[in-house]
């Protein structure tokens, strides 16, 4: 089966960008399923790091199909600058780049009503990254969206109308005015620009390819604990970020899809509000965030960090059906004389679980942990799992007992070169 699929299984962040980087030789096609401009994957190598937004991970492999699926909300604007940057760094992308006509377009006002939205939560803010996520899926389900095909047809002036206006009556009760006429320029000149891509019915380009016997790797965005149905709602993103949304997202059926690999941090971080039982709001917490450089890709927020959550990686493994693990910096971990991982947790009642429970019930739980040894040693200069010290390779043994899953990847740095497989 030609399909497999990657996602994030944590709260985002994960290094997905990273891996599809890695592994994106081996496919004929990278396609991203879900989410925008919320998501920052980066790259990193030959010296240079590479933020991707909206573009599929595959794009430096000028032999491989990178396809912005269905399931994506476009925002033409951030899209355009992105291609412009991979431009100014000598990246063609003119032939090996397809956008779905069917990917919803995210407008300014859809930007606009994430913000008028959020500030009226007050204390109840998700952390949204404000990029019009949430508004743009709002009117995907509603049936009143615009996609990315509709900018072809001779009345889109007018359809863009109706929607803004629509965006405006929402705003009203609120008593805010969009403020959208400074970016409309930006907007319709980004509108042209997208108009000489190549837009077309990507369910068919891919399935077109899977009748060639090609292969495709579907890319995830955000991670399993932030999907809609069954992340901490409400504080989520909008799409499905688990892997049966590559098959809507994509168009491609589930008797294609055959590996899920799911992507993990060696411990756990979160941005924007929400439960988070492991969290460490003291200095271990700090030294996490320093070590790992834990700040936004796509706002520079910094991350709420914490210790890995085994019964959260468990719920996600669970939904996604992972069948095998990525873990990513490790080598964050090098300086921890010991390390932490949630094996279960003890609820408000004062029973013990290895299930999650509801969001509400998650914010009362007290993570339950077991100590284990770290290794010090400098795992950015390790090259082959040969060279694990005994108490990584201890951890790994650990972590596939817990899981069951096995562990094929272990990320000790930033750049490509730095994968190790087992
Ligand atoms: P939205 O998707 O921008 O509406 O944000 C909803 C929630 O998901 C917020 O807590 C964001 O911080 C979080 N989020 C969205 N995209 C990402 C991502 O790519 N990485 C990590 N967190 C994200």
């Amino acid at each position: 089966m030609p399909v497999d699929v990657l996602v994030g299984l944590q709260w985002g962040d994960e290094g997905k960008g990273k891996i599809v980087d890695v592994l994106a030789p081996t496919y004929d096609a990278v396609a991203r399923f879900q989410g925008g401009p919320n998501a920052g994957h980066t790259l990193t190598f030959d010296g240079m790091k590479h933020v991707l937004r909206q573009v599929p991970s595959g794009i430096f492999h000028p032999h491989i199909l990178n396809v912005v699926g269905n399931g994506v909300v476009l925002d033409p604007v951030v899209f355009r600058e992105e291609l412009q940057k991979l431009t100014d760094r000598g990246v063609d992308w003119s032939k090996n780049l397809y956008i779905s006509k069917k990917a919803q377009l995210i407008l300014p006002s859809h930007r606009a009503l994430d913000r008028i939205n959020e500030e009226a939560r007050g204390n109840t803010k998700i952390g949204s990254t404000l990029k019009g996520i949430g508004p743009t899926y709002s009117d995907k389900i509603g049936r009143v969206g615009l996609r990315v095909g509709n900018i072809l047809l001779p009345d889109f002036q007018e359809r863009y109308k109706e929607a803004v206006a629509q965006h405006v009556s929402i705003a009203a009760p609120y008593n805010k005015k969009l403020e959208i006429e400074e970016f409309e320029e930006e907007f319709f000149s980004a509108i042209e620009f997208l108009r000489t891509l190549q837009l077309t019915d990507t369910e068919y380009l891919l399935n077109d390819l899977l009748s060639q016997g090609k292969r495709i790797l579907a890319e995830g965005a955000q991670g399993s604990l932030l999907d809609i149905d069954f992340g901490t709602y409400p504080y989520v993103t909008s799409s499905s970020t688990i892997s049966a949304g590559a098959c809507t997202g994509l168009g491609i059926s589930p008797r294609h899809i055959d590996k899920v690999y799911g992507i993990t941090k060696a411990y756990c971080t979160r941005v924007g509000s929400g439960p988070f039982p492991t969290e460490l709001e003291d200095e271990v917490g700090e030294e996490l965030r320093k070590a790992g450089r834990e700040f936004g890709a796509v706002t520079g927020r910094p991350r709420r960090c914490g210790w890995i959550d085994l019964p959260a990686l468990r719920y996600a493994i669970m939904l996604n059906g992972v069948t095998e693990l990525h873990l990513m910096k490790a080598d964050v971990l090098d300086g921890f004389a010991e390390i932490q991982a949630c094996t279960h947790y003890r609820t408000a009642t004062g029973e013990s679980t290895t299930r999650l429970p509801d969001p509400g019930e998650l914010q009362t739980v007290t993570p339950e942990y077991q100590a284990i040894p770290g290794w010090h040693t400098d795992l950015t200069q390790v090259t082959e799992a040969a060279q694990f010290p005994q108490e990584l390779s201890d951890y790994l043994n650990f972590l596939e007992k817990e899981l069951q899953v096995p562990i094929r990847i272990v990320s000790v740095g930033p750049d490509r070169v730095s994968t190790i497989l087992r």
